[in-house]
């Protein structure tokens, strides 16, 4: 695998080189699931009927978990399925093994697998690997981002009515904020979509394929890995991991750096409340 970045820290350019690794190797695995995925056997989170989950997340995490203890196992690590450990340490990982389960379980080809690193409590590198498109965006903090061997650019947009903006929701929290922003992205002439990872749709705003992207709440595990690309493409993101964003998630935004402010506007006192 290329490394773009030659001059990187010993320490970040060896967890690099493995979290690549390891997301792509996911990527794959999570395909051979994906093939088989009407025989999988789903069960709803908390009771929410659509918070779903299958043995494809939970294999997949505890292969990115094996992968990354074997290697560092001073690192600590955050993952949807199997919880959180060591999260004093210098590096803490932040994974989500499938993003997008739903689609993925409904045979829509929009879910990946993220995987991000904090380094003394800032994303420090983000990797997300899109098997269906062939797709691996990765960047360190400070070094820059790239899809496969492409760099990575956030829109110039000025105003929402240039391009897409992505949306998400979900039930448990938020969600009363969701069409009050609708209404005024479309009174001001912007368009929306939804495909359901919020993953993949941080990694297009950071390739200026979405002008922005709000969620009314995400998870970190959704988001971190996607947030080092953003900022590398020159993009802006809300201040995330605020309070006890890091375990309990937060109203999220992410654009391209001269529409953001618009964006802002139109999410309202509830994006960094
Ligand atoms: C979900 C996706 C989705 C977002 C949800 C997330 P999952 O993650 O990112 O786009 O709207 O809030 O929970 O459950 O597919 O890992
Ligand atoms: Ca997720
Ligand atoms: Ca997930």
């Amino acid at each position: 695998m290329n490394n773009p970045i030659p001059d990187l820290d010993p320490r970040l350019r060896q967890r690099y080189q493995l979290a690549r690794e390891l997301a792509e190797e996911a990527a794959g695995k999570g395909l051979e699931f994906y093939r088989k995925r009407v025989s999988l056997k789903v069960e709803h989170k908390a009771g929410d009927q659509q918070d779903v989950v299958s043995i494809a997340d939970r294999e997949l995490e505890l292969f990115i978990r094996d992968g990354l203890q074997q290697a560092f196992p001073e690192d600590g690590i955050l993952g949807e399925e199997g919880g959180a450990q060591n999260l004093d340490a210098s590096f803490v990982w932040v994974i989500d093994p499938i993003d997008g389960t739903a689609c993925f379980l409904n045979g829509l080809h929009n879910w990946c697998v993220s995987i991000g690193l904090l380094q003394e409590g800032e994303p420090c590198l983000g990797v997300i690997a899109d098997p269906n498109h062939a797709e691996l965006f990765h960047g360190v903090r400070g070094h820059g981002a790239w899809v496969n061997d492409e760099p990575l650019s956030a829109s110039e947009a000025q105003h929402v009515r240039e391009g897409l903006t992505g949306v998400g929701t979900f039930h448990p929290e938020g969600k009363q904020h969701f069409m009050p922003f609708l209404q005024g992205l479309l009174d001001e002439g912007g368009m929306f979509m939804r495909n359901g990872s919020g993953a993949l749709m941080t990694a297009y705003v950071a390739a200026g394929r979405l002008i922005g992207y709000y969620e009314t709440r995400l998870k970190s595990w959704d988001c971190l890995a996607g947030l080092v690309l953003v900022q590398e493409a020159g993009g802006r993101c809300n201040d995330f991991l605020r309070g006890e964003g890091l375990l309990e998630g937060n109203p999220y935004l992410v654009a391209g750096a001269s529409v953001y402010d618009q964006l802002s506007r139109l999410v309202g006192p509830s994006l960094d409340g």
